[in-house]
């Protein structure tokens, strides 16, 4: 595995993400919510911030594909921050916000090595796989993953090694946490990259293959995480101050599984202090039996239908040559809403 080692070191990444989008080069000292070491690590390396904030919006869009059609969707009533107050408890939703979130980092710094948009990398120098057929070259440009990965680690972990706390405390466990859920985030990543190749030769015989390291479609990785989610592992502190599964009947987690430390609230109603929106007004779907029925969604409340008028391309006929004509094709759907 890439060298653990090194210390570069962040605050959420979440709540970073929005500030950065906004302007093109911030100070880091307007940057809200960074830590000390974030801030050292902002002047030193500003021309990563921006990457930073990207790869964690990137993580919240997946974390928002894959719950949109939970009572949970990755959204909070605290506009400060994207998850805000969800993440006041430890539950398996943070777990997952904060693996995905350092997911992204690593995604989008590792492509912008790649791109050359960094001072301090470029292209993967990762060693030619032991199972490329001979006659294939290594050496495209490929992600630079080692890089993003080190990089991800320093920033993103930095807030929680800062942070000070009793040894025992529920704080201290969160820590621990937040940690695990991280590196599970970015290992996730590391370990779906793959060899891509190109093909050249005479009028493409592909006699010749140039092959390199390239990061996984960013939707696999939210769809690996979302399997850890469903089997994340319920921790408790130990007498030593370390987290150990509450069932020791089970393996432990490894490296790459989420684990977390308070159950999750229901999501049914509005409440400011886990950070649950309720479902009061969202969609459901009458005729599902799963998370996204009416039944679960609406937690039993019941629901109002409505009828929408939805448009939609239809008919459509290529022309040669090149282009696609529609017609506009209108249906009356009943959608049915949370009461
Ligand atoms: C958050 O919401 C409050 C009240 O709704 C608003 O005044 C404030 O500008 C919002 N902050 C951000 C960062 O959107
Ligand atoms: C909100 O959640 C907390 C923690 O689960 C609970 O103690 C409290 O009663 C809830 N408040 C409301 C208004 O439901
Ligand atoms: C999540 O659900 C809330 C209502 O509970 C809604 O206001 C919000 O737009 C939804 N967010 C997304 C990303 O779908
Ligand atoms: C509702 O759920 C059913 C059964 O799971 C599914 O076949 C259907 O496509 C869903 N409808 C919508 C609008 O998502």
């Amino acid at each position: 595995f890439v060298g653990q080692s090194e210390s570069l070191g962040m605050n959420n990444p979440v709540q970073m993400s929005e500030v950065y989008i906004i302007g093109a080069q911030p100070l880091c000292s307007q940057l809200a919510g960074l830590s000390q070491g974030q801030k050292k690590l902002c002047h030193l390396y500003q021309d990563h911030m921006q990457y930073i904030g990207e790869g964690a919006k990137t993580g919240i869009k997946e974390c928002q594909y894959q719950f949109r059609h939970r009572r949970w969707n990755c959204s909070t009533v605290d506009n400060t921050s994207v998850f805000g107050r969800v993440m006041q408890i430890g539950s398996r939703e943070t777990a997952f916000t904060y693996a995905v979130s350092a997911a992204g980092v690593v995604n989008a710094m590792s492509r912008a090595c790649r791109e050359g948009e960094l001072s301090t990398c470029g292209c993967s120098r990762a060693a030619r796989p032991k199972d490329l057929p001979r006659d294939w070259l290594w050496g495209g440009c490929g992600d630079n993953i080692d890089y993003g990965y080190r990089f991800a680690k320093e920033f993103v972990d930095a807030r929680e090694r800062e942070r000070i706390h009793a040894k025992g405390s529920y704080e201290s466990a969160r820590i621990l946490m937040n940690l695990h859920n991280n590196e599970a985030g970015r290992r996730t990543v590391y370990n779906l990259a793959d060899v891509a190749c190109k093909c050249h030769g005479v009028s493409g015989s592909c006699s010749l293959k140039t092959c390199w390291l390239q990061l996984a479609d960013f939707r696999k990785v939210g769809d690996a995480l979302k399997e850890k989610y469903d089997s994340a592992a319920a921790m408790r502190l130990n007498s030593r101050g370390k987290l150990v599964q509450v069932n020791s009947r089970f393996n432990s987690p490894t490296t790459q599984d989420l684990v977390y430390i308070d159950p999750s609230p229901d999501y049914c109603v509005r409440n400011e202090s886990t950070g649950s929106l309720g479902t009061q007004g969202r969609l459901c779907n009458k005729t599902s039996e799963g998370m996204d029925g009416c039944e679960l969604m609406c937690c039993g409340r019941g629901y109002d239908q409505f009828k929408t008028v939805q448009t939609e391309r239809c008919h459509c006929k290529f022309h040669w040559c090149c282009y696609v004509k529609c017609k506009k094709c209108t249906e009356i759907v009943d959608q049915f809403v949370c009461k």
